[in-house]
């Protein structure tokens, strides 16, 4: 029953300022706290070194690839590390790059399943990305395709597979995207899903996809909630997840006590109003590791 908070203060992965405080702003309303008070024993690390993006200006024409590599480099041991030594590890971004790092270490010595929640796919390459931004490509990488560096980072060859993969809250991608989304074998839940079947019976689905699997990480990119509830988001896309939906999938993902590690990305304070945002991740985090209403 250890928590062990791990602050990756990463903004390479795409081009808005902000999202390093991230960490900070979950800490700020109070992360720790809420899970020492669900009876874990929380440790936090503090945050992992980053480089400031004004100091690696050189590779930004690279998108920052290097340094992106080396930061998941050091995500990947922290999470492995945790990992054995029998601690939930939850990664705090910084932006989604650092699932290469967090996702790659927590399946080192175990398969795990991944509920991605996201408005968008992060399945990306260097060849159909529009933008560049590493963060849109995190997914293609983990799954074997992409940047050699990032595909092979941590330990050689693909982290997961697409049927170890549930994307919830899609509803954003770019065209050669969707293409290659539809062609791979990870099981999509877009937001027209779950308008009109109900959140409940799609969380309840999804996991039903990762049955094969004893160990589940979720990847909470607050961007899949409306943007109209977390404004805090660089990329943002209406019509997304409502707070009380995020709820319910959280509750149903607990009901399972299989959540055995967690990012939370995305969240840029300098768009945010008030930590809101992060106060609504603090929530979120809580009911995925069993607080319940009574
Ligand atoms: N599809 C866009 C891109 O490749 C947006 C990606 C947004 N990803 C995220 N992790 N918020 O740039
Ligand atoms: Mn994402
Ligand atoms: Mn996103
Ligand atoms: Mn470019």
């Amino acid at each position: 029953n250890r928590i062990r908070m791990i602050g990756v203060p990463l903004d390479l992965g795409q081009e808005q300022r902000g999202v390093d405080l991230g960490p900070g702003a979950l800490r700020y309303a109070g992360l720790s706290a809420r899970l020492t008070g669900l009876g874990y024993q929380v440790e936090d690390i503090g945050n992992l070194e980053v480089p400031v993006r004004d100091v690696v200006t050189a590779e930004r024409q690279q998108h920052y690839l290097p340094s992106i590599g080396k930061v998941c480099e050091t995500v990947y041991q922290a999470g492995r590390t945790a990992v054995a030594q029998g601690c939930i590890p939850v990664f705090m971004g910084g932006d989604h790059s650092l699932a290469l790092g967090s996702i790659g270490g927590v399946t080192h010595e175990q398969p795990t399943a991944v509920i991605w929640v996201d408005a968008h796919g992060d399945f990306n390459t260097p060849e159909t990305s529009p933008s560049g931004n590493i963060h849109g490509m995190v997914l293609a990488a983990l799954l074997g395709e992409g940047h050699s560096e990032l595909v092979h980072l941590g330990r050689p060859g693909p982290k997961l597979s697409g049927s170890d993969v549930v994307l919830i809250g899609l509803r954003e991608l770019d065209p050669q995207e969707k293409v290659r989304l539809r062609e791979s074998s990870v099981n999509v839940y877009t937001m027209r899903d779950i308008d009109e079947r109900g959140i409940g019976a799609i969380a309840r689905e999804a996991l039903g996809k990762l049955a094969h699997r004893t160990r589940l990480h979720l990847s909470l990119d607050l961007d899949g909630l409306d943007p109209l509830e977390v404004p805090g988001v660089g990329t943002t896309s209406p019509g997304g997840i409502t707070y009380r939906e995020a709820q319910l999938l959280m509750e149903i993902i607990a009901d399972t006590k299989l959540l055995c590690s967690m990012d939370i990305v995305e969240i840029n304070p300098i768009l945010d109003h008030g930590n809101r945002t992060a106060k609504i991740a603090v929530e979120l985090a809580a009911s995925a590791f069993g607080e319940a209403i009574m």
